[in-house]
C-alpha cells in the first residue's frame, strides 16, 4: 500500500509515514495535519497535498451514511471504506475507527481491528479511557498500533446528551490528563483530543511524549484533524461547531484547499482563538 513514489510537489517530507515517526515530529516539533477521508479519490489528492495522517473516521456514519450519530456505524461498513481509502495513499499514514462496541472487550477489539488492518489501516483509533485501557493494552502488545480519543467522544452522545465541550471544571480537567497518561501508558501512539479548553489540552500536550491532535482542543496541539466536509465548508446536515473552518474558500480547489490546511496547521496558524474554546 506504501510502495508508491512520493508526491516531490508536497512541502512536507515526502517518506511515507511510519509509527515511529510520529514521536520524532513531536520531538522535532513538526505539526501533523490530519483530514478525514472516505474514498479513494479524496485519498489521492490529499496525499499529493501533504496531509500526513488520514483518518477514516466512524464520522462517516454522518457525513456519508446520513445518519444522526455514529452509532449505527459496522466494522464492515469502515473496512469497505479503509480499503477505498487505502489504495489512494502513498505516504500519509492510514488510521481507522473502532466502530461503537466493536472495541467493547479486548477479542472484540482484536478481531475488528485485525480486519481493518487487513483493510490497509495502519493503526485503528478508540475511544475513552476507564476499561478502554485493557483494550489499548491488548492490541499494542498484539502489535496494532492504536489512537486514543478523549474529551469528547462521540460514541458516548447517548450518556453526554450532545455533543458538547469536556473538561471545563477542574475535577474534570484533572480526570481528563490522568485518561491522557493513562492512554499514554497503555501504549498508544497517538491521542485526538475532541472539543477540549485550549489550556486542558495544552497542558496534556506538554505532559506526554505521544503526538496529541486536536480538534475544538486550541492551537497547541501537536497536529490538527477536521472532517473533510466541515473543511470543505459543505452542509453535512449537522450542527456547525465552533471549531471547523470552510478551506475551501481561500484553497480554490479541494487540493488547495487540503494545502491550505496543512500549511495552516504546520504554521501554528489554525486553529486560532474564533476556532478554539477558551
Ligand atoms: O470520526 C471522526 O471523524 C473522528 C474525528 C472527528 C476525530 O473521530
Amino acid at each position: 500500500m506504501y510502495t508508491s513514489p512520493p508526491n516531490p510537489s508536497a512541502s512536507a517530507p515526502a517518506k511515507p509515514w511510519t509509527v515511529p515517526a510520529l514521536r520524532e515530529a513531536k520531538r522535532d516539533g513538526r505539526r501533523l495535519a490530519m483530514l478525514t477521508c472516505y474514498d479513494a479519490g479524496f485519498a489521492r489528492v490529499f496525499d499529493a497535498a501533504g496531509i500526513d495522517l488520514i483518518l477514516v473516521g466512524d464520522s462517516l456514519g454522518m457525513v456519508v451514511q446520513g445518519h444522526a450519530s455514529t452509532l449505527p456505524v459496522t466494522v464492515a461498513d469502515t473496512a469497505y471504506h479503509t480499503a477505498c481509502v487505502a489504495r489512494g495513499l502513498s505516504r500519509a499514514l492510514l488510521v481507522a475507527d473502532l466502530p461503537f462496541q466493536s472495541d467493547a472487550t479486548p477479542e472484540r477489539a482484536l478481531d475488528a481491528a485485525t480486519a481493518l488492518l487487513q483493510a490497509g489501516a495502519g493503526m485503528v483509533k478508540l475511544e475513552g479511557a476507564g476499561h478502554k485501557l485493557d483494550v489499548i493494552r491488548f492490541l499494542v502488545e498484539r502489535e496494532i498500533p492504536v489512537c486514543g480519543h478523549l474529551g469528547l467522544t462521540p460514541q458516548s452522545v447517548l450518556r453526554l446528551g450532545g455533543y458538547k465541550v469536556q473538561g471545563r471544571d477542574e475535577a474534570a480537567a484533572a480526570r481528563l490528563r490522568d485518561d491522557a497518561r493513562a492512554v499514554q501508558d497503555a501504549g498508544a501512539s497517538l491521542l485526538v483530543l475532541e472539543c477540549v479548553p485550549t489550556p486542558v489540552a495544552a497542558a496534556i500536550t506538554a505532559d506526554l511524549d505521544i503526538p496529541t491532535i486536536g480538534i475544538g482542543a486550541g492551537p497547541q496541539c501537536d497536529g490538527q484533524v477536521l472532517v473533510l466536509h466541515d473543511m470543505l465548508g459543505l452542509d453535512s446536515g449537522h450542527r456547525r461547531p465552533r471549531f471547523v473552518k470552510d478551506f475551501l474558500a481561500g484553497g480554490g480547489s479541494v487540493a488547495g484547499a487540503a494545502a491550505a490546511f496543512a500549511q495552516a496547521v504546520r504554521d501554528g496558524r489554525f486553529p486560532d482563538a474564533e476556532h478554539s474554546y477558551a
